[in-house]
């Protein structure tokens, strides 16, 4: 790529946490960012804060409604004329404290539907506008959780495995046309999803962690822009970890 043309980024869940972190990551490092989310207020208001650090767009769409992402990339090949990089970040925990027999079905279709169906709704998008832009980086949000168990969260479990495999699919698959697909694997991060977590759960995930402390956002985002980097060019369909350790005990 040209080093004048400016890099695009694509970035779901941009209204909170961690991707509205790593929007605003995209954004200092001299991207076009298109925020994406479902919650109009949210994706407004970042849209209004990170204009200040450059071109950033608000795309409102559900990533479960393949049609509503396919429009929201369209309207960022408008606004920006190509896409270089994207998130994959917009996701829920849905229910816990139930074992996986009494996973409600309707939590299952749910957790499903968000984290593993929006993400491949969102690639299959993503990759045509990535290879009519001769390349690019995708990255998509997984979780320790995808990595190994955890009891009582069955469909988020089975959602961030699922996104890890189709990570590792899509990487041997355009390889060679100049797309890296890679995974991040973040563990418990301080983001609304963990206040909403019991109190006990939340103070056993902190007695687990080899630092003692949740991650911040801002962790995950810098990452996230590593592995969309030139000098990440030869990483491809990792699923990597960043969770304090965790993972490793
Ligand atoms: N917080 C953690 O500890 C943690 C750990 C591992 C992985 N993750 C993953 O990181 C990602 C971001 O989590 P977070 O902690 O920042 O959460 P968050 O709740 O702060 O932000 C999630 C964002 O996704 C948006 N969203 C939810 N469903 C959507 C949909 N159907 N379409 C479009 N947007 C939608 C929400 O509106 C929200 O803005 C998720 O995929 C989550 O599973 C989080």
């Amino acid at each position: 790529m040209n080093d004048t043309v400016q890099r695009v980024a694509f970035v779901t869940g941009a209204g909170s946490g961690i991707a509205r972190a790593t929007a605003q990551a995209f954004a200092e490092a001299g991207y076009a960012v298109a925020l994406v989310d479902r919650d109009r207020e949210a994706g407004a208001r970042a849209e209004s804060e990170l204009s200040e650090l450059g071109s950033c767009r608000f795309f409102a769409a559900d990533v479960t409604d393949d049609a509503s992402v396919k429009d929201a990339v369209t309207r960022t090949l408008s606004a920006f004329g190509r896409l270089d990089a994207a998130f994959n970040a917009a996701g829920i925990d849905g229910e816990h404290g139930n074992r996986t027999a009494d996973c409600t079905l309707e939590n299952w279709h749910r957790v499903i539907s968000v984290d593993l169906t929006g993400t491949f709704h969102c690639m299959r998008h993503q990759i045509p506008a990535m290879l009519a832009s001769g390349g690019g980086a995708i990255v998509n949000c997984a979780s320790v959780a995808g990595l190994v168990g955890a009891a009582t969260f069955a469909a988020y479990v089975a959602a961030k495995h699922g996104v890890v495999g189709l990570t590792r699919t899509a990487a041997l698959e355009y390889a060679r046309e100049g797309i890296t697909v890679n995974a991040i694997c973040p563990g418990t991060i301080n983001t609304q999803m963990n206040r909403n977590l019991p109190a006990d759960l939340l103070q056993g995930l902190l007695a687990a962690s080899p630092m003692g402390r949740l991650g911040e956002p801002s962790e995950i985002a810098a990452t996230v822009l590593f592995l969309c980097s030139d000098g990440a060019k030869f990483l491809n369909g990792q699923a990597l970890a960043v969770d304090g350790g965790w993972t490793t005990q």
